[in-house]
């Protein structure tokens, strides 16, 4: 019975670069092998798979994590010591949220960022906690062909910053925020990655953690991380997705990004959330002395792509008509 629904897995597309909602699966239920290979490829193809109506437990939450891979733990983030990699985003009045109203990947501070994330609403406000999620797939494919190739093959720092203001400044705080230094140093990652599973090229810096781009001068590196950041920005590689009870989405940690709406404030919203470990990101090859690096999408010129947030390519002399 269970095989069956499981097997009638659908996904309907919501979102012109990302984004499918699934239906014709109770994750109340263990997976079947085809319903299991499908959320792989599917998750690598939409980025967000978003699951409505799933009335389930922490425990199935977890299990259905479990499936995709070893479950991490949050090394900043509170966690119940009976279940450390569960995390609870229970914001109210007397504890408004923070820290997630900023476009970013979750810890790409770590050697091995998480391949994926899956977030469950228990309590949603009436009015607004929307999530936005945005494709750095489709934001590395509408850069120019030339800030492709400039950007491919350069590596960027990333840090724990956010959380470097949980530690207080007496002699405590110091040495435990030396030890976390230690255990976790700055990890470097390319700036553009080879998805594992599609073979995309995902544009991977984030301005919650990506501090630097390596071997640059420092106005150099905030330069170009700042033009890099504000592709995340642009409007027709996201969408914006509503919370209701019960819905679960799982992103692709390798792929998205994210930045949770802090509008609702003092309403009560209530989520929990698993992450999935994930391989150290490998970036894309750079021939020598190549003019371009090979785009992902085989036919297409340079100049003929829609480049959104962005001016067309200034090519000097080229007039219509001319
Ligand atoms: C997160 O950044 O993991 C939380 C996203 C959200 O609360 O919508």
């Amino acid at each position: 019975m269970n095989e069956l629904r499981n097997t009638q897995i659908e996904f309907k597309r919501i979102g012109a670069s990302l984004g499918a909602e699934v239906s014709g699966i109770d994750l109340a239920e263990p997976l079947d092998e085809a319903t299991f290979d499908a959320l792989v490829q599917a998750h690598g193809e939409h980025e967000v798979l978003i699951f409505r109506d799933q009335d389930i437990t922490t425990e199935q939450q977890k299990a259905f994590g479990r499936r995709f891979g070893k479950l991490t733990v949050h090394p900043f983030a509170p966690s119940d010591g009976d279940a450390p990699e569960l995390i609870v985003f229970d914001n109210n009045a007397d504890n408004p949220p923070w820290g997630t109203d900023i476009w970013h990947s979750d810890e790409t501070f770590r050697a091995e960022p998480p391949m994926g994330t899956m977030l469950r609403a228990l309590i949603v406000p009436d009015v607004g906690g929307d999530t936005m999620f945005t494709s750095m797939s489709a934001a590395f494919e509408g850069l120019s062909d030339r800030l492709q190739n400039f950007i491919s093959g350069l590596e960027a720092v990333h840090d724990f910053k956010p959380f470097r203001q949980l530690f207080s400044g007496d002699t405590e705080g110091r040495r435990s925020l030396r030890d976390f230094e230690e255990r976790y140093p700055p990890a470097v990652h390319p700036v553009v990655r080879l998805h594992p599973v599609t073979g995309k090229k995902v544009l991977f810096v984030n301005p919650q953690f990506t501090v630097a781009i390596q071997g640059m001068e420092e106005s150099e590196s905030r330069g170009l991380l700042d033009q890099l950041f504000r592709q995340a920005m642009v409007p027709e590689y996201q969408i914006r997705h509503q919370w209701r009870p019960n819905t679960l989405v799982f992103w692709d940690n390798r792929a998205v990004q994210h930045y949770a709406i802090h509008d609702y404030y003092p309403q009560r919203r209530r989520m929990e959330r698993v992450t999935i470990k994930g391989d150290r990101p490998v970036g894309v090859e750079v021939e020598e002395n190549s003019a371009s690096v090979k785009s992902q999408k085989s036919n297409r010129t340079a100049g003929d792509k829609a480049q959104h947030g962005a001016h067309k390519p200034i090519n000097v002399g080229e007039t219509e008509g001319a």
